[in-house]
């Protein structure tokens, strides 16, 4: 009979043969090996054991240990705020629209139109700890409003900004503001009225011109350098507008209400020294801003009982001369004694690069022993390390000055994580690093958000808060957005992470004394524990 089968369909057969007996071959010996021993292909109880424990080890070191009790309600709050980062984060890839991959500007409307979004954003962030006053509300605002004064005028000069870079100079023209009912010369100062109408396209593109210089979301920048240049000017043009006193305290007010709408309960922010002028060009001193300011902040908390408070660290420009930075120890010392719940200590801001904190070590111990001298408390926040350069010069090396010189916490710490023996040293010391992901995007430190090195810090056990730095300045406000950007680019946080972040907000903010941060802390858990059940409902 075999004779009559062709010879194709008998080489078919062989094949196929074959494959049956190996594959009932191999069935036969993996039930005989899973009935007589139970290693079959999963790897054994003993491995299993100190795989465990290698990721028990792992963790131990993580900054958000032990944050929750894991109820069950924090359990399907978790669940909910994973399953959203699974599915929303998976979609947005597969269209390259994953929102930490990309440049804020462009990722911003991507981040708005996610559910993950609006559950971070009804998060309680607790305390935000790292701000500059010129930088907290949205641009559209803060032109609006200075544009409907009837007394804002403005004039356009062309203004030189140093680069670093070369060449080193650029130039642009910018707008300035004066307010006032007393007429100015009109060769150069035209009123804001008469600006806008004239303006070509009329007042919507004066408004967005005024927005554009003032801030720094158009350009990437080729460098450091001069993405610092950039951001010292638009910070000039800023002041410009807050020095009006009338506008300063709607600001103010307008700041409050935003942060409070954005889950924030308590606010640090950086002023340098602030004296305003009034609509009867009477110049306001600063101690009569900064009781402006609590004025402010008192009317606040009584329709927000549960809004904390707005402190300032003071600060100079590092590149200022050492007489300079001497007056401002010696301000900052005396306003200690005046405002010492509005001002709760000092910094260096501006280009790390300009001047490294170790020429300014002799001034600043001097102002740590003129302030024990004058019987107050001076405690350093400092900005350090906010640079991709790793190395032996500063912006790097002042994180070594930082410490050394007793600084609270840090401002940024970018270039900490590749400082294993300086990381330890700030876990010791308990001091918490400032982060601002999206700041440091913007300023060229980092592209996509998944490399930045604040996980590195996180999971090595540095104790992290985030803030927006400049959030007006990015086009943007408060900082959900960066909670949104941390959280879904790296998916080893969690609910517990998440809670962590907001409450060093609290414990390392500048409240006095442990009641105060007790009391703080206690409204926090009301709002997380309200938040966590509407998670949890979903
Ligand atoms: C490590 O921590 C993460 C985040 O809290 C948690 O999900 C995970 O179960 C932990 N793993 C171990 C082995 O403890
Ligand atoms: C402009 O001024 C009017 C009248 O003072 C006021 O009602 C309005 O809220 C102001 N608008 C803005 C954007 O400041
Ligand atoms: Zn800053």
């Amino acid at each position: 009979m075999s004779a009559t089968v062709p010879a194709a369909s008998r080489f078919r057969w062989a094949p196929f043969a074959a494959g049956l007996l190996v594959l009932v071959l191999a069935y036969y010996f993996s039930v005989k090996r899973r009935i007589s021993n139970d290693e079959a292909d999963v790897p054994d109880g003993a491995y299993l054991a100190l795989r465990q424990a290698l990721l028990e080890l792992d963790n131990a070191t993580r900054f958000d240990r032990n944050t929750l009790q894991w109820t069950a309600l924090e359990r399907k709050a978790n669940a909910y705020l994973h399953k959203l980062r699974l599915h929303e984060g998976a979609a947005l890839e597969a269209v390259s629209r994953f929102p930490p991959a990309l440049r804020f500007p462009d990722a911003k409307s991507v981040i708005e139109g996610t559910r993950l979004f609006d559950a971070i954003r009804r998060m309680p962030k607790g305390g935000s700890l790292h701000y500059h006053l010129e930088a907290l509300v949205d641009q559209k605002w803060l032109v609006a409003a200075a544009a409907n004064e009837s007394n804002c005028h403005v004039s356009f000069e062309a203004e030189t900004y140093r680069t670093f870079a070369n060449p080193p100079t650029a130039s642009v023209k910018l707008p300035r503001f004066k307010f006032t009912s007393q007429s100015l010369p009109s060769t150069e100062w035209v009123t804001c009225r008469s600006a806008r109408e004239r303006h070509p396209g009329g007042p919507a593109a004066f408004d967005l011109y005024a927005e554009s210089v003032n801030s720094v979301i158009p350009n990437a920048y080729a460098t450091e350098d001069i993405a610092w240049a950039r951001f010292g000017m638009v910070f000039n043009m800023l002041g410009d507008l807050l020095h009006y006193q009338p506008l300063f305290e709607r600001y103010i007010a307008q700041a409050l209400q935003t942060f409070y709408d954005d889950g924030v309960t308590y606010l640090e922010v950086r002023i340098s020294k602030w004296p305003n002028y009034d609509e009867h060009g009477r110049v306001v001193a600063f101690s009569e801003v900064l009781d402006s300011v609590k004025r402010i902040v008192d009317a606040f908390r009584t329709t927000h009982p549960d809004f904390i408070d707005l402190r300032f660290i003071y600060q100079d420009v590092r590149f200022n001369t050492p007489e300079g930075i001497q007056a401002s120890l010696d301000t900052v010392i005396s306003l200690r004694k005046s405002h010492p719940l509005q001002i709760v200590g000092f910094d260096l801001v501006g280009h790390e690069k300009a001047t490294p904190l170790i020429d300014l070590v002799p001034l600043l111990t001097a102002g740590t022993r003129a302030a024990k001298h004058a019987k107050v408390t001076l405690d350093y926040f400092l900005h350090a390390g906010e640079t991709l350069h790793a190395g032996p010069a500063p912006p790097d090396a002042n994180l070594v000055d930082a410490l050394l010189l007793g600084t609270r916490r840090i401002g940024h710490g970018f270039s900490l994580s590749k400082h294993a023996g300086l990381m330890s040293k700030v876990i010791a010391s308990d001091i918490a690093v400032e982060v601002a992901v999206i700041s440091n995007q913007m300023l060229g430190l980092v592209g996509d958000i998944r490399r930045h090195p604040v996980i590195d810090m996180m999971l090595h056990g540095v104790q992290v808060v985030l803030a927006s730095d400049d959030p007006s300045v990015f086009g943007y406000e408060g900082v959900s957005y960066d909670f949104y950007q941390v959280y879904m680019a790296f998916e080893a946080l969690d609910l517990g992470s998440l809670k962590k972040l907001a409450m060093n907000g609290i414990a390392y903010s500048a409240l006095g004394g442990a009641e105060s941060k007790a009391r703080a802390m206690g409204g926090f858990e009301r709002r997380w524990a309200e938040w966590v059940q509407e998670l949890a409902a979903h």
